[in-house]
C-alpha cells in the first residue's frame, strides 16, 4: 500500500474525507437546487462499497483519519448503513460522521446506529414549517424533527444541526437557536453562505449574512462564553450560553476564512477527488478504482494535493459553478 502523508502544496496535511454516496436529494434547498434539480450521474457511474471503501483505505493509509458521508442526501443511496459498517472497520478510520438532512432518518436510526455511526450533521436552515417549505421546497421539517429525535434517543453524540443563515430570510431565528441549546444538548452551527452552484443565486431569497459581525452581537447578549469543539477541529468556532445543554458554533468561510487551516478533501459519488470548494477541479480515480489499484488511487490524491487552492476568491467575486450536491455538501 502507498505510504508517506499527503502534503497539499501549502504544506497543509489532509486529515478528513467527505465521501459523497449520491448526488441525489429529496429536497431542493434554493441555494443548493433548482426546483427541477440538476443533472445526475448515470447510477451505473456510482462506484460502489467495495470501491469507495477501498479509496478509504489508501486515503487513511496517506494520512486520512476522518470520513464523513454525505450526498445529496446520503440516506437515498440503497443500503448505506452496510457502507457505513465496512468504513467503520477501517483501522485506519478513527472517526466516522455522517451529515443527513434527516427526512428520512427515523426509519434507519437503528441501522445507522448499529453500523458503527455516532456523530450525525444534520442541515436544517429554519425551525418555522413555512419557511422550511420555503427554503427547501418540501413540508417536511416535522419529519426532519423526528429524525432528529430519534436519533437523540438512539445516542448519537453530538448532533449538530447545520443552519445557513441567509439576511432577509431566517436571520431573525438566532436567538431562537441559542434558547434551543440552553434545554437540548444539541451544536447548532451557523454557516455563512457560499457562492457554490445554486449558492451564488441565492440573493433572491435573502442576501449573504456576515457572521462574525453576528456572532459578536450574540455573545454580548447571551454572554455566549467560548468553549473548545466537540470533538474534531473543523473550521467552527463554538460558544456556550451560560448553563446551556448545548452549543453554538459558527462557520464562517467569507468573514473569517479558515483556508490556512484547512485538511480536506471531498471524494464524488462517480469518483472524482476533490481538493478545495472554491475551485472547480476534480481528479477523477474512478478507473483507478475499478481497477483495484491502489498506487493509482493514492497517485490520484497526490496530484489533487499537488493541486489544492491555497484560498478561495469567493470576496472578489469568484464563484464554484458545480452544485453542493455534486460535489459532495
Ligand atoms: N453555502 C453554504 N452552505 C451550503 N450547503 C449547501 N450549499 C451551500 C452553500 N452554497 C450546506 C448545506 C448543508 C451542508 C452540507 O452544506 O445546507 O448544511
Ligand atoms: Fe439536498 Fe443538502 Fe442540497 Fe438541500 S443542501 S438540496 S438537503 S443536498
Amino acid at each position: 500500500m502507498a505510504d508517506g502523508r499527503l502534503i497539499d502544496r501549502c504544506g497543509r496535511p489532509i486529515r478528513s474525507l467527505r465521501v459523497s454516496v449520491t448526488d441525489r436529494c429529496n429536497l431542493r434547498c434554493r441555494y443548493c437546487m433548482p426546483a427541477e434539480g440538476v443533472p445526475l450521474a448515470p447510477k451505473s457511474s456510482l462506484l460502489d462499497f467495495e470501491g469507495i471503501t477501498r479509496a478509504v483505505r489508501v486515503a487513511a493509509s496517506l494520512g486520512v483519519t476522518r470520513i464523513r458521508v454525505t450526498g445529496g442526501e446520503p440516506l437515498l443511496r440503497r443500503d448505506l448503513p452496510e457502507l457505513l459498517a465496512m468504513l467503520a472497520r477501517e483501522p485506519g478510520v478513527t472517526d466516522l460522521s455522517l451529515t443527513t438532512n434527516a427526512v428520512l432518518l427515523e426509519r434507519h436510526v437503528e441501522a445507522l446506529r448499529d453500523s458503527g455511526v455516532r456523530r450525525l450533521n444534520v442541515s436544517l436552515d429554519s425551525l418555522r414549517p413555512d419557511r422550511f417549505e420555503q427554503m427547501t421546497r418540501m413540508a417536511a421539517l416535522e419529519d426532519a424533527w423526528r429524525g432528529i429525535r430519534a436519533a437523540s434517543a438512539a445516542g448519537f453524540d453530538p448532533i449538530k444541526i447545520n443552519s445557513v443563515v441567509l439576511a432577509g430570510f431566517n436571520d431573525d431565528e438566532l436567538d431562537e437557536w441559542v434558547e434551543l441549546t440552553r434545554e437540548a444538548n444539541v451544536v447548532v452551527r451557523f454557516l455563512e453562505l457560499m457562492p457554490i452552484g445554486e449558492g451564488a443565486e441565492a440573493r433572491r431569497l435573502g442576501g449573504y449574512c456576515d457572521l462574525t459581525q453576528r456572532r459578536e452581537e450574540l455573545v454580548k447578549r447571551f454572554a455566549l462564553e467560548a468553549v473548545p469543539g466537540p470533538g474534531g477541529n473543523g473550521p467552527a468556532v463554538y460558544l456556550r450560553a451560560p448553563g446551556a445543554a448545548g452549543l453554538i458554533g459558527f462557520i464562517t468561510p467569507l468573514s473569517n476564512p479558515y483556508c490556512d487551516r484547512c485538511t480536506r478533501f471531498r471524494l464524488t459519488s462517480t469518483g472524482g477527488v476533490r481538493p478545495c470548494l472554491a475551485q472547480d477541479l476534480e481528479i477523477s480515480i474512478a478507473d483507478a478504482v475499478r481497477a483495484g489499484d491502489d498506487a493509482a488511487i493514492a497517485a490520484g490524491f497526490r496530484e489533487a494535493a499537488a493541486l489544492k487552492a491555497d484560498g478561495h476568491a469567493w470576496r472578489a467575486g469568484g464563484v464554484t459553478e458545480t452544485s453542493m450536491s455534486t460535489l459532495g455538501g
